[in-house]
């Protein structure tokens, strides 16, 4: 119990930094649980996309609160956007210093995208770890059915299995995303 003291204590920067964090993270992570159920995953496999999809956005604390409710971001601003992978990472060392390598990964490499475009690396298709494809799909995903203030209105489920689609994720986790029940945490209303 102490060894998980010090990771409690970033879950709760992580909503003591803005709920809509904390209700993003929890979503996300109830999706990719049953998407990794539903692809057979077990035990350990199970285990890091659980971790690693609770954590992804730790890095996010970072950030000043003015960025949340900016409509256009400056390049600074993307600079501060692109880097949170990284932080996210240390931050995890920091407060989880045996953390599963897998775990690792998945927290660095959620936004990365197999044909490159990604970030903060521009890793490609198999340099990417299988479950970091997975979270960002589950990702993307939970951030289009949330409330954003760049946009007048979230994406309904159709839309955004419709979206996913176009941006060319993988059609097996699209596929189970389809066949999964809406999820409503808190006020589901991202960041
Ligand atoms: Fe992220
Ligand atoms: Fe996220």
């Amino acid at each position: 119990m102490l060894k998980y003291q010090r990771l409690n204590m970033l879950v709760m920067e992580m909503l003591a930094w803005h709920e809509m964090l904390y209700y993003h993270t929890v979503t996300t992570a109830v999706y990719a649980e049953a998407v990794g159920r539903t692809l057979g995953m077990q035990d350990k496999e199970l285990e890091w996309l659980i971790q690693a999809v609770f954590f992804h956005d730790c890095g996010k604390i970072t950030w000043p609160l003015a960025l949340v409710s900016k409509t256009r971001l400056s390049d600074d601003d993307r600079k501060l956007v692109k880097v949170h992978p990284i932080t996210g990472e240390y931050y995890l060392r920091e407060y989880w210093p045996d953390m599963p390598d897998p775990v690792c990964r998945v927290v660095r490499e959620h936004h990365e995208r197999p044909d490159g475009s990604g970030y903060p690396n521009g890793l490609k298709n198999r340099e990417i770890h299988p479950l970091s494809v997975i979270v960002a799909v589950v990702e993307v995903f939970t951030a289009l059915l949330e409330h954003r203030t760049y946009r007048d209105r979230s994406f309904t489920k159709a839309e955004a299995l419709a979206e996913l689609k176009r941006q060319e994720f993988p059609g097996e986790v699209i596929r189970v995303l389809a066949g999964v029940g809406e999820v409503v945490i808190g006020k589901v209303v991202g960041i």
